[in-house]
């Protein structure tokens, strides 16, 4: 395992200022303090396109792809004063303890696509645990290599899982915005290419292609809320880093007709560049402080999720690390495994449908007595083993 400082500084960086994503240095306006709640119902009037319809066909062909277990929760229900609670468990997706691997492996099978000769790959990435880890399994399983920049804070247990996937892995001595600077700086040779999940200025295209993978989830969701006869959701909870998946969650469910559900995004209270970004109506990258839930410690909102979840997401809201680690704690006694950024979808609900802010923040979701909720568990506690 190598070490490398990142590249946090503006000078001596080859990459420019609209290039990839640069440590702000700056909260959001510091000045004031930071609000915990942003809504916007009129997001669900908001359309947009569907993802494409071959992406699910891609995952249907591979070997070990088996939609993953959509649980039902009386119990949460019954605590969180709705009527039905739904628990998508990405604990186990293609093999990975998270759901990562849906894009990236759509992502890659894209990017090779078009490789004209055939030749070996690298594929290259900047992680904070879980998308590192789909692009070293993807990569070994088609006989490419994989150099996985792992950013300050990834637990040592997921490091080192990237590492068993048979990866190069370079731990930056930095933040994840810091580990994706790095990861695109070193795609300099021929044969080398960044396989990143965030999206700025000049790169957009493979980070698209990772949001179009996610779309399965939902497809599934889909499918699965039929076949239990519980019809559409009122409320889906989404765990949020660079928004990417907040991004296919926003398109699955605006690119429909009828009155979707409402869409609430669930940040940690140290690293939350989605809501200051709402809340100030531009993007706005953030300063990130250490948090348990490292999948979900970025400081820069993707730029293509940026349109999309400013238009469509109906609200956005901090957890702190002890609400995430009780969350995952009481998704394991109903049987769910949940590492700290998947319970954020639990911790997201609670702070939102109970407490004394509930009546105002269940009327800006539309959330009723009768509502149905779909948290989205986005990752086992093997991917992130906190509090274990
Ligand atoms: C477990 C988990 N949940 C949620 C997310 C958030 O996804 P995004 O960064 O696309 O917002 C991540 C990102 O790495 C993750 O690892």
């Amino acid at each position: 395992m190598g070490w490398t400082e990142g590249c946090g500084g503006t000078q001596g960086c080859p990459m420019t200022d609209t290039a990839a994503p640069r440590p702000s240095g700056s909260r959001p306006d510091a000045s004031s303090p930071a609000p915990s709640w942003h809504a916007r119902p009129a997001a669900r009037e908001w359309r947009c396109p569907p993802p494409p319809a071959e992406v699910r066909a891609f995952h249907n062909s591979l070997p070990e792809y088996a939609p993953t277990p959509l649980t039902e929760a009386p119990s949460l229900a019954a605590e969180l004063g709705v009527g039905r609670v739904f628990v998508k468990d990405e604990s186990a997706r293609l093999g990975l303890p998270a759901f990562k691997a849906l894009g990236a492996y759509w992502a890659v099978h894209r990017v090779l696509a078009r490789q004209p000769s055939g030749a070996p790959l690298e594929l290259v990435t900047a992680t904070d645990g879980n998308h590192g880890r789909a692009v070293a399994r993807i990569a070994r399983r088609l006989g490419q290599r994989a150099h996985v920049f792992v950013s300050h804070g990834v637990h040592p247990g997921a490091a080192a899982a990237i590492e068993g996937e048979g990866a190069r892995v370079t731990r930056v001595r930095g933040s994840y915005d810091q580990a994706v600077r790095a990861a695109a700086d070193a795609v300099r040779a021929a044969g080398s290419v960044l396989v990143q999940d965030t999206a700025w200025e000049g790169y957009e295209e493979v980070p698209a292609w990772i949001v179009e993978g996610y779309s399965t989830l939902f497809a599934e969701v889909d499918a699965q809320l039929a076949a239990a006869g519980a019809g559409s959701p009122h409320l889906v909870a989404v765990p949020v880093g660079v928004g990417s998946l907040a991004q296919a969650a926003v398109t699955h469910y605006r690119s429909r007709d009828g009155r979707g559900p409402a869409l609430l995004a669930v940040e940690p209270t140290a690293a939350a560049p989605a809501l200051a970004s709402l809340v100030r109506g531009e993007p706005l990258p953030v300063t990130t402080e250490e948090t348990v839930m490292a999948g979900l410690n970025c400081g820069t909102v993707s730029r293509l999720a940026w349109p999309v979840l400013r238009q469509g997401l109906d609200a956005a809201l901090t957890v702190t690390d002890a609400d995430a680690l009780a969350a995952a704690l009481d998704l394991g006694v109903l049987g769910v495994s949940s590492g700290p950024c998947g319970a954020a979808a639990l911790a997201g609900v609670r702070a939102a449908l109970t407490g004394a802010a509930a009546p105002a923040r269940r009327e800006d979701l539309a959330v009723g007595p009768h509502a149905m909720v779909v948290l989205l568990n986005t990752e086992g506690r093997e991917a992130n083993p906190h509090g274990a």
